[in-house]
């Protein structure tokens, strides 16, 4: 079945995008990324979704995330959007995004990442592409994924929440609760968490890497914790009231430094 489910890697495709050909997995590099799809160029909803993007892009580059957007026209195409979309942003007209845009005129790529809307066709009768959001993460692996129809323009607001939350769990054994938001989220990216975990004392184990904490050892696991919760067999995963996640920002602006003892739990 095409399609991409979680923790699937990154299909390593090339193609030709408003900067040029590219290959998936060294576009991404060692960075976060999210693949997003449109239906057609020059269409109104999407217009205000790329736009939104380009105005986000400072907000994704902060959390170490390239964007990448995919539609179902040339790169001439592509490229004579993009002036449109600058005009929509107030901007001067030209053909420069802060982020690519794949061009899949033979919709190859849409059809074996199960992005087609069947609901939604041209005036050929072939199916247009819906709003995919494709999230993946260092690894190159799927972290998430949202699929909206053609006609339901995305909220990208909430990309970067999700975003957030996939960050800090990727570094931290814990889960967000509904509603969840980074309460000051200028100040928090994933630099700043591992900033934060490579304060952590080296008697207790030191900073973790990247999907230490979800590979199942608690930072504190790794040095001297006496977490009951953990020796009660808690389970593997710790779930904090937001407060808890998000200890007060420093009075430097950055993030408090974690508590000694378990981060799960607090306990020291
Ligand atoms: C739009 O972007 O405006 C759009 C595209 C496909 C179907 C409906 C709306």
């Amino acid at each position: 079945m095409p399609g991409l489910l979680l923790g699937d890697e990154a299909p390593n495709f090339e193609a030709d995008t408003t900067q040029g050909r590219i290959r998936f997995h060294d576009f991404l590099g060692d960075s976060w990324g999210i693949l997003f799809s449109h239906p057609r160029d020059f269409t109104p909803v999407c217009t205000t979704e790329l736009g939104r993007a380009a105005r986000l892009a400072p907000e994704f580059s902060k959390r170490n995330v390239k964007l990448i957007a995919l539609s179902i026209d040339s790169v001439q195409d592509h490229l004579s959007w993009c002036k449109d979309i600058n005009a929509y942003n107030g901007e001067q007209p030209g053909e420069k995004l802060p982020f690519p845009i794949i061009a899949d005129k033979n919709r190859e790529l849409a059809v074996k990442l199960g992005m087609l809307d069947p609901d939604e066709q041209d005036k050929d009768g072939m199916p247009l592409t819906a709003r995919v959001v494709f999230v993946f993460g260092p690894d190159k692996k799927l972290k998430l994924s949202i699929l909206y129809p053609a006609t339901t323009g995305r909220n990208f607001d909430e990309i970067l929440r999700v975003v957030d939350s996939l960050q800090l769990t990727a570094y931290k054994k814990v889960a967000t609760p509904v509603d969840w938001k980074v309460r000051s989220r200028a100040k928090f990216t994933a630099r700043h968490w591992e900033q934060a975990l490579k304060w952590q004392p080296a008697s207790l184990g030191g900073a973790p890497r990247l999907g230490e904490a979800a590979a199942g050892g608690s930072l504190a696991s790794a040095g001297s914790c006496f977490c009951s919760r953990k020796s009660q067999g808690a389970g593997p995963l710790t779930h904090l009231p937001a407060k808890q996640i998000f200890p007060r920002a420093g009075s430097q602006g950055e993030p408090a430094a974690p508590a000694q003892g378990c981060l799960s739990c607090r306990n020291g």
